[in-house]
């Protein structure tokens, strides 16, 4: 047979599908500048609730070469290591080279994962305490997302304290309604313990927008005013440890804060007092 074939017979050329896909099972858009989503999992891929992976998208054709390849960013994994699904969650920059295409994504597409997962935000770098402090700003908050959602960080700690700074209100939006989420969590209710919840205590604030707390965490520390609110003590080494996530003049300024503090940087091969990383931007 030597017919020619008609035009919509002709099948679309697809990219081939990398061994590292996973499919999108769900997308939300928080604000303009924010969103989050889901995907499949590898059955054989083990991580510590904190940690990141390399995710992406395949990049443009090169023209010389003809071939393309992956676009690849350091994601935090914002679901908890027991979660049968990978979640992540991602600020939109308009030309940022990842993002201003990743945000288009949508349920049944496909991402790249390196399944490699490392980071220093883990319970493995935390010594002993009694309170466990999570600083985050903007996207910062998605290690938290994980380890809130971790039986560990109640087993470990008395209490929990989640300081998350944005810009505006609905930039908290993601976090506040995970936290309001725990308490009728029935699965994590079971398995930590009715209640486990009331150990968190949750300190929102904004910094460009009206909210209920207004300022960066960290003025509200110096000035002792988040202390008052939240009724704790000033930071000491003997009880409290720290994580610290976010932008890099922030983690830079808090980590000085606990060293003032008389806190110690731990990692996973020195475990200490606080442990930071910086948040991904695109
Ligand atoms: P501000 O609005 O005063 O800059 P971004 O979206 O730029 O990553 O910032 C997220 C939040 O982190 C904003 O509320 C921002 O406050 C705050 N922030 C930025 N730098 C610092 C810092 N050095 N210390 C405390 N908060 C900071």
């Amino acid at each position: 047979m030597n017919e020619m074939m008609p035009v919509s017979d002709i099948a679309t050329p697809k990219l081939p599908t990398l061994p590292d896909a996973q499919t999108v099972t769900q997308v939300t858009h928080w604000t303009d500048r924010l969103f989050s989503f889901r995907m499949t999992r590898p059955a054989s891929m083990r991580f510590r609730s904190g940690e990141f992976v390399m995710i992406g998208l395949m990049g443009d054709v090169n023209e010389k070469t003809g071939k393309a390849k992956p676009l690849l960013r350091a994601y935090s994994i914002a679901s908890p290591s027991w979660d049968e699904e990978l979640e992540f969650y991602s600020i939109k920059v308009p030309d940022g080279p990842l993002t201003s295409r990743l945000q288009h994504i949508k349920v049944g597409d496909e991402i790249i994962m390196r399944p490699k997962p490392v980071g220093t935000l883990v319970h493995d770098a935390l010594i002993p305490g009694k309170r466990l402090w999570f600083f985050a700003t903007g996207t910062g908050f998605a290690p938290f997302a994980s380890l809130l959602r971790e039986p560990q960080t109640y087993e470990d700690y008395d209490e929990v304290i989640i300081t998350h700074t944005c810009r505006t209100a609905g930039e908290l939006t993601y976090g506040r309604e995970l936290i309001e989420a725990l308490e009728h969590d029935e699965m994590l209710n079971e398995v930590i313990g009715e209640g486990f919840w009331k150990k968190i205590k949750y300190y929102p604030t904004t910094t460009r927008e009206q909210s209920a707390k207004m300022g960066r965490i960290t003025d509200l520390i110096n000035s002792g005013e988040a202390y008052a609110e939240l009724g704790v003590e000033p930071l000491c080494p003997q009880n409290d440890r720290a994580m610290i996530c976010g932008n890099l003049a922030f983690n830079l300024e808090l980590k000085a804060m606990l060293e003032a503090a008389g806190l110690e940087e731990g990692a996973n091969s020195k475990p200490a007092q606080y442990v930071v990383e910086k948040a991904f931007l695109d």
